[in-house]
This record gives C-alpha cells, sequence and structure tokens, in this order.
C-alpha cells in the first residue's frame, strides 16, 4: 500500500472504531518511515501512538472465546488464562543476539507452514525455554503471542498440579482438548516440577507420573499450536526431558552490552541529569537479571519523582542501587 493508501484506511479504521486495524495501519505507516530511513519521524509517531495513557489499557485484553474453559473439578478454578497481547514491541526485549534470533526462528518457522508442507516438513512447535527468574521467559512469550498476532493460552502449572495429584492428569488433558482446534501460542509456564523433588521419596513416585504424563501428552500433541514450557529450574537440563521438545533455549543474565541496553531502555521515561555515567551503572549491575534492572530503575525513577524532581540524578540511582543490592544480599543471592 502507499501511504496515501495508508492514511485513507487509517481513518476508515478510525471511523468505524476498528483499534485492530488502526494499531496495525498505524504501525505499517512507521515501518514505512523507517525504510524511509526518517528514523526520527518514526520514532515521533510511535511514541505518539503508545505513550498515552491508554496504551497500557490496549496492550493486554480478554480474548473472547466460543468454548467454555477448562477449570479443576475440585476447586472450580480456571486451568487456562486466554489473553490476546498487542503491539508488544520486539525491540523491548533486549537479549543477546543468538537468543533472538532463536525466538525469530519460532516466528519464521511458524510463517513457513505451506512452504514446509511442500518438503514434506512441519515447522518446529514445541519449545522450552529454561533460565533463572526474571530473565525474560514470560516476557518473551507475550511478546512472540503479540508479534504473531495469535492469542496467549496461559497455563498455570501450579493451578493443574494444586489440587489432587490424581487430578493431574485429567486437568492436563483438559488443557490439551481445549487446545487442540485452534491456533495458539501455548505457555505451560513455571513447570518447574519437572526438576523438583526427585531425590524426595515421598513424593517422588507421584511427582514423577505427573511429569511423565505431561512430557507423554507433549509428545501426542500433533494440533498447529506453539507450545513453550517455561522453567527456572536447573535440573531441567536432563536430556530425556530435552528431547521431547525440538528446541531448548536458555535464557542467561544478562551481559554487559544487554545490561546497558535494558538500563537506557527502563530511564527512558525521564530526563538524566549530565551527570550520570551509565557505565557505573552497568558494572554494578553484574550478576542481576533484567527484571532487577528493571526494579531498580523504576525505584530510582520514582524517588526522583517523589521527591519532585524531573530530572533523574546520579543520587536517586545510586541509591535504588544499594537499596537492590542490599535486597539481594539479604536474599542470600
Ligand atoms: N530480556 C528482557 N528485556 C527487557 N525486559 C525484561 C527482560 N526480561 C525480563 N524483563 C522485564 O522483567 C519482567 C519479568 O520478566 P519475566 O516474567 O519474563 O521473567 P521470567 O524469566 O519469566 O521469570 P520466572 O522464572 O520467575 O517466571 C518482564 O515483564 C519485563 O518487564
Ligand atoms: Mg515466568
Amino acid at each position: 500500500m502507499t501511504i496515501n493508501d495508508l492514511i485513507k484506511q487509517l481513518f476508515i479504521a478510525f471511523s468505524k472504531k476498528d483499534d485492530d486495524s488502526f494499531y496495525e495501519l498505524a504501525e505499517e505507516i512507521i515501518n514505512l518511515e523507517k525504510r524511509k530511513k526518517h528514523n526520527i519521524l518514526a520514532k515521533e509517531l510511535k511514541e505518539a501512538l503508545y505513550n498515552s495513557d491508554n496504551f497500557n489499557v490496549r496492550t493486554k485484553r480478554n480474548y473472547r472465546i466460543n468454548k467454555p474453559i477448562p477449570r479443576d473439578n475440585d476447586s472450580g478454578f480456571p486451568l487456562v488464562d486466554v489473553k490476546k497481547y498487542n503491539y508488544l514491541d520486539w525491540e523491548q526485549l533486549i537479549l543477546p543476539e543468538n537468543i533472538k534470533y532463536e525466538l525469530e526462528q519460532i516466528i519464521n518457522g511458524y510463517r513457513s507452514k505451506e512452504v514446509l508442507a511442500t518438503y514434506n516438513l512441519a515447522p518446529k512447535l514445541k519449545y522450552l525455554f529454561c533460565g533463572l527468574p526474571g530473565t525474560g521467559k514470560t516476557y518473551s512469550v507475550k511478546i512472540l503471542s503479540s508479534i504473531m498476532n495469535l492469542p496467549l493460552v496461559y497455563v498455570n502449572f501450579d493451578a493443574i498440579i494444586s489440587s489432587y495429584l490424581g487430578e493431574t492428569a485429567s486437568n492436563l488433558r483438559k488443557v490439551f482438548e481445549f487446545i487442540k482446534d485452534d491456533n495458539w501460542i501455548v505457555l505451560f509456564d513455571e513447570v518447574d516440577i519437572i526438576g523438583k523433588n526427585r531425590d524426595d521419596q515421598h513424593e517422588s513416585g507421584e511427582i514423577k507420573r505427573v511429569v511423565n504424563n505431561f512430557l507423554q501428552m507433549i509428545d501426542n500433541y500433533n494440533g498447529e499450536s506453539i507450545i513453550i514450557a517455561a522453567t527456572n529450574h536447573p535440573h531441567i537440563l536432563d536430556p530425556a526431558i530435552w528431547r521431547r521438545f525440538d528446541e531448548v533455549i536458555i535464557f542467561e543474565l544478562p551481559r554487559k552490552k544487554e545490561r546497558e541496553k535494558i538500563i537506557k531502555l527502563y530511564l527512558q521515561t525521564i530526563k538524566k541529569d549530565k551527570n550520570i555515567t551509565l557505565d557505573y551503572f552497568v558494572k554494578e549491575t553484574e550478576g542481576f537479571s533484567p527484571s532487577d534492572i528493571k526494579t531498580m530503575c523504576q525505584d530510582a525513577v520514582i524517588h526522583s519523582v517523589v521527591n519532585g524532581r524531573d530530572v533523574l540524578s546520579l543520587d536517586d540511582l545510586d541509591y535504588s542501587l544499594k537499596k537492590f543490592k542490599l535486597r539481594l544480599k539479604q536474599q542470600g543471592k
């Protein structure tokens, strides 16, 4: 589409109150400007589009589905939560290039379904995301859901196994039954049970059954959704478990280069004092997860704002860094 067509369609989407088309068209205009190397304009357009008060409301919506959500028989709790993420930005996910490349391959593979079929091949659909807490496993899945325009079926593994262990197989079956006919990204989040309690004599029999059950259902799944299991448990690095997935992606703590980008990302909302040398903070945050860095940066911004300043000072950052380090120390990290 030419820019004229895009603007016309944008107006039509606006008058029809068609939010989805409006944002898609607006994104297309931004990308067009980027391709023309009008980077400043593209950035300004993006800010104008997303920095409104409404933005957070728009990024996540409950997704209307035309079948009942599966529930735990005993507690009645829903076993899945279906969400549609929109307009989450790939650029806001800061990971080493090789990991981002792997995530891109998930998207490319999925989009190449038809071409692969001509080679008698199917796209990879089963992934295991592994890594320390706060390294972006869940966040990456939300971003994939947004970019691929696929609703996210979020399965909290804890809810699946919370009641009687005996109910677990039935709960898992219900979830797989629920996802079987549609195209989703399905996230089995915090499947840490797979690696936990292996040496616990009392529990290990039950746990093993649950794990085997889950792995078997993953094995048998031959639908068209992308299935991702996420865990921060290191024991998962067991080849017997790896084998069941098409790919295993390991999320590591950010190195210097990523830490710098993450600090800049989460401090971008406020003007910064000229005295601030980010290098110092990049160095001092070694061992921090992206989530830790985000919290530290947000704390610094809050500290500045609540004390009546609209320019972030070195003291604000130093204050939040020290506080955060103390907290990590108290947690024994
Ligand atoms: N790589 C990243 N780049 C930018 N922001 C990140 C990144 N990783 C995490 N964050 C921020 O930290 C928040 C928490 O991260 P997330 O929930 O994805 O961690 P996780 O790896 O799933 O941790 P857990 O193992 O505890 O579930 C995210 O919502 C996001 O705001
Ligand atoms: Mg998570």
